[in-house]
C-alpha cells in the first residue's frame, strides 16, 4: 500500500516553513509597509519593486483552465530543474535513502542526487530503449523513494510504453517521476490523466520547449494535493520571479501560436529524419517523440567536430550508454536543417 506519509523525511514533515510577508497578508490594502520593499518604485515597470505572489495563483488558474487540472494539483518551479530538486529534497535522505533513473536519460536527475548526497542507482533501459521492468524491480529496495523516467526521453527520443509505466506505477511502493518536457511533440497522450488513479504518480512539464520560453525558466510538477503540499512546504517562497509569471501568462493567450509550431516541429522533425537516413555517414535514425532525433553515425567525434568548425552545434552524445557514435540533433528550421545537410554531404571521413 502506498503511503505518502512514510516516504516523507522526517525534518521536512517537522518543518515549520518560512512565512513570507506576501502570504501573510492578502486581500486589498492600499499601503504596503510589510516586506522592506522599496516603496519609491523601480527604474523598470512601477511594480516590480514588489514581491511576486508566492503562489502565482493568476498564471496557476490560467495553467489549470488550459490543461484542466487543479490548482491543488499543481506546482511551479523555476524550470523543472527545480522541480527534480524538490522531489528529492522532499523524499530522499542522504546516505541513507536511494533514487533510480533509467539510463541513458536527462543528466540532471543524477546531478542532483549528488548535489543531495542521496544514492543514485542505474537501470539501463533496454536496447530498443524500453523500460527494463525485471532490472527495476531487482534495483528497487526499502530505501528506493523514487524513480525518474522520462518520456519522450531525452536523448533517446522515445516515449516509454505507457503499460511499462503502469505495471511499474502498480508494484512500486515509493513515488513514480514522469518527466514529459518533450510531451507536445509526442504520438503519446500524457499521463496526467492518470493522477486521480495513482497517488504516487508525480508528471513534470516544462515551458522550455514546445512553448518557446526557456529563457524565463518554468515548469510544472503535477501530484496529488498531499504530495503538492510537500513540495509547497520546502520551495523557496518567491521562486517564480515576477516577470516570468507576467510573461507567461501572455503567452498562454497564444495557444493556437504555439500549436503551429508543434506541427511545423514536428513536420520538419520527418523531414530531418528522412533525409539524415539517405546519408552514407548514418547507420541510424532512432525513431523520435520529441523535437530532436538521435543518430548513429560512422564516427560521431569527428563529424562533431567536422559541424562545430562549420558553425553548426549538436550534442555529442557518444560517450553515454546504449550511444555509442551518436549525435543528438535538435530539429531546427527548414533553412538550419537545410544548411545541416548541406555540411553533411560535405564532409569526407
Ligand atoms: C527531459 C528534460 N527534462 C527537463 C529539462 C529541463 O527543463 P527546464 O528548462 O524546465 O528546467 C530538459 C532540458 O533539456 C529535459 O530534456
Amino acid at each position: 500500500m502506498f503511503d505518502l506519509n512514510k516516504l516523507i523525511r522526517e525534518n521536512i514533515k517537522n518543518l515549520k516553513p518560512y512565512s513570507s510577508a506576501r502570504s501573510e497578508f492578502s486581500g486589498t490594502a492600499s499601503v504596503f509597509l510589510d516586506a522592506n520593499e522599496n516603496s519609491f518604485g523601480s527604474p523598470l515597470t512601477k511594480w516590480y519593486n514588489r514581491y511576486p505572489d508566492p503562489q502565482q495563483l493568476e498564471l496557476k488558474n490560467k495553467i489549470a483552465s488550459i490543461k484542466a487540472i487543479s490548482i491543488q494539483n499543481m506546482l511551479l518551479g523555476n524550470g523543472s530543474d527545480e522541480c527534480i530538486d524538490l522531489l528529492i529534497r522532499a523524499f530522499c535522505e542522504p546516505q541513507k535513502d536511494n533514487l533510480i533513473i533509467c539510463s541513458p536519460t536527462y543528466g540532471m536527475y543524477e546531478v542532483n542526487a549528488h548535489i543531495n548526497n542521496v544514492e543514485l542507482k542505474e537501470v539501463s533501459l533496454l536496447p530498443d530503449f524500453q523500460l527494463n521492468l525485471e532490472g527495476l524491480e531487482n534495483a528497487i529496495d526499502e530505501n528506493t523513494k523514487l524513480v525518474f523516467l522520462c518520456s519522450p526521453n531525452n536523448p533517446t527520443g522515445n516515449s516509454l510504453h505507457r503499460e511499462d509505466i503502469e505495471i511499474l506505477l502498480n508494484n512500486f511502493e515509493g513515488i513514480v517521476i514522469v518527466d514529459e518536457a518533450y510531451i507536445n511533440y509526442s504520438r503519446s497522450r500524457s499521463l496526467t490523466a492518470e493522477l486521480k488513479d495513482y497517488p504516487n504518480l508525480v508528471v513534470m512539464q516544462t515551458f522550455s520547449k514546445a512553448w518557446g520560453l526557456a529563457a524565463l525558466r518554468l515548469g510544472i510538477t503535477f501530484a496529488s494535493g498531499e504530495i503538492i503540499d510537500v513540495l509547497n512546504k520546502i520551495k523557496p517562497p518567491y521562486n517564480i520571479n515576477g516577470a516570468t509569471q507576467e510573461l507567461v501568462l501572455k503567452a498562454l493567450e497564444n495557444l493556437e501560436d504555439v500549436n503551429e509550431m508543434i506541427k511545423e516541429t514536428v513536420a520538419e522533425r520527418e523531414s530531418l529524419v528522412n533525409q539524415l537516413t539517405a546519408l552514407a555517414i548514418v547507420k541510424k535514425v532512432y525513431p523520435s517523440d520529441a523535437n530532436f532525433v538521435l543518430v548513429k553515425v560512422t564516427d560521431a567525434n569527428s563529424i562533431y567536430n567536422y559541424l562545430k568548425e562549420q558553425g553548426i552545434i549538436v550534442r555529442n552524445r557518444s560517450n553515454v550508454l546504449l550511444c555509442d557514435d551518436c549525435l543528438r540533433i535538435t530539429v531546427g528550421t527548414f533553412m538550419q536543417n537545410e544548411q545541416l545537410i548541406k555540411a553533411l554531404k560535405l564532409f569526407n571521413s
